[in-house]
């Protein structure tokens, strides 16, 4: 077997370890492809769809779509990132993602991919749930209205941590993480320094506490957005 697989990534030519995914080929090659779901570390989920790419004209999950030689990968044509902007959109309207009282702001990736796709305001109407809030734990809360169900937090919690504290439960609108407790996250084995809080993107799963210990300004995304330490690499 080759030991390098070669594809056209957005017209330039690039190696690929055999079996490596599209997107973690592109990434390498200092070409940054949105995600969402998609978590360094983890087996791919592929159910965010933010990381959709053409190969030979057809749209594909590029976290899940392994490279294969000859394939022509677009990953930036308006038509992406119209399809990007509205599934942003969607999670925007569907949950209550209120950036400027939130005190992920500025480290969401959520909010930052809403920046980089240009992102004003959602043309779904908004769905204003009333969700719970899970503050019951002495260092963490657990705030539904504003998880985008990316599964980082169940995934991360299980395969990394090794604990299993989260999971989904229902089906359609009604799905929603849950944890392994009757008694709310009080009563599960989840700690402050378990991985899976970092995993989360949005403002769903928090430390206490340490509210705008980094000033609003000062944050991850306020100065770069997502993806520029990627495209910085093709650079240099
Ligand atoms: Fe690929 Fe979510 S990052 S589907």
């Amino acid at each position: 077997m080759s030991e390098t697989v070669t594809l056209t990534i957005d017209g330039a030519e690039i190696q690929a370890k055999p079996g490596q995914m599209i997107l973690v080929a592109a990434e390498e090659a200092g070409i940054y492809i949105p995600r969402l779901c998609h978590y360094k570390g983890l087996k791919p989920h592929g159910s965010c769809r933010l990381c959709t790419v053409t190969v030979n004209g057809k749209p594909m999950a590029s976290c899940t779509q392994p490279v294969a030689p000859g394939m022509v990968v677009e990953t930036k044509t308006e038509a992406l990132n119209q399809f990007r902007r509205q599934i942003l959109e969607m999670l925007f309207a569907e949950g209550n993602h209120y950036c400027m009282f939130c005190e992920k702001s500025g480290n969401c990736e959520l909010q930052a991919q809403g920046y980089r796709y240009g992102m004003t305001a959602p043309r779904y109407p908004f769905q204003y749930p009333m969700r719970d809030i899970d503050a019951s734990h002495p260092d963490i809360f657990l705030d539904h209205n504003r998880c985008i169900l990316c599964a980082r937090c169940v995934r991360t919690s299980k395969d990394l941590d090794g604990k299993n504290v989260f999971q989904f439960v229902n089906r359609g609108k009604h799905k929603r993480v849950a944890v392994d407790s009757r008694a709310r996250l009080a009563g599960t084995n989840a700690n402050v320094t378990d991985q899976a809080l970092g995993a989360c993107p949005v403002g769903a799963l928090m430390k206490k506490r340490v509210g705008y210990a980094v000033p609003v300004g000062q944050r991850l995304y306020d100065h770069k957005p997502i993806g520029s330490e990627i495209e910085a690499k093709a650079s240099r």
